[in-house]
C-alpha cells in the first residue's frame, strides 16, 4: 500500500472491545492526524473491535495465537506488506516476544490502565482500590520484552474516590485513556 505523505502508516493490535481502537480511528480521521491506520489485526475472531473495524471500512484481521511463533511470523509478513510503521497496542492480550520487536524494528505502543509502574498485568483498578491509593490513571508507553515496562511517553492520573469501586473507575480511566492515545501518539511522532 502507498503511504501518505507525512502519515505514518499505523497497525492497532486488539483483542477485544476496541474502543481505544475508536480513539486512535476517530484520531486518524482528523486533518491534522499523524497516523493513518492501515491495518487491524486481532488474536480473538469475536472480537468487537474487528466488526468496529469492518463497519468503518478498516483492513482487518484475525490471526489464531496457536502459538506466539506462528502468530508473530504472519503478523510480520502482514505488516510488510502494508507498510506499516507504527504499531498501536490496544487491549491486545498477549506478549511480543523480543525476537518480534527486533524484527519490526519500528516503534510499538501499548496502553496500560495505571500509573506505571504501578500495576503491571491485570486487574489494575481493584489493586489501585484495595491498596486505598489517591490516584489512579492511563499511561502510553513503549512496548519491550518485559510486560508493561517501556519508556513512557505520556500519563495521565485520575482522582480515586471512596466511593469508587473497580468498575467505576475503569470507566474514569477509560475516557482519560481514549484522550491520551492519540497525544502520545502526536508526542511521539513529533520528536521524530
Ligand atoms: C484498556 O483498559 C487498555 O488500557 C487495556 O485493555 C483495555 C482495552 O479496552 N490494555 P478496549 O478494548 O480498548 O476497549
Amino acid at each position: 500500500m502507498e503511504k501518505l505523505s507525512g502519515k505514518k502508516n499505523t497497525a492497532v493490535l486488539i483483542s477485544g472491545r476496541g474502543s481505544n481502537l475508536r480513539s486512535l480511528v476517530k484520531y486518524s480521521k482528523t486533518k491534522k492526524s499523524l497516523i493513518r491506520i492501515v491495518l487491524v489485526v486481532s488474536n480473538n475472531f469475536s472480537a468487537k473491535g474487528l466488526d468496529y473495524a469492518n463497519k468503518s471500512n478498516i483492513n482487518n484481521v484475525f490471526i489464531k495465537h496457536s502459538n506466539k511463533k506462528s502468530f508473530e511470523d504472519r503478523l510480520l509478513k502482514l505488516l510488510k506488506k502494508n507498510n506499516v510503521d507504527l504499531i498501536c497496542l490496544a487491549g491486545f492480550m498477549k506478549i511480543l516476544s523480543g525476537s518480534f520487536i527486533r524484527k519490526f524494528n519500528k516503534p510499538i505502543l501499548n496502553i496500560h490502565p495505571s500509573l506505571l509502574p504501578k500495576y503491571k498485568g491485570l486487574n489494575t483498578h481493584n489493586r489501585a482500590i484495595q491498596n486505598k491509593d489517591n490516584y489512579s490513571g492511563a499511561t502510553v508507553h513503549i512496548v519491550n520484552e518485559k510486560l508493561d515496562s517501556g519508556k513512557i511517553i505520556l500519563q495521565k492520573k485520575v482522582k480515586i474516590l471512596k466511593s469508587d469501586s473497580g468498575k467505576s473507575l475503569e470507566k474514569k480511566v477509560l475516557k482519560i485513556e481514549h484522550k491520551i492515545y492519540p497525544r502520545a501518539i502526536i508526542k511521539l511522532l513529533a520528536s521524530d
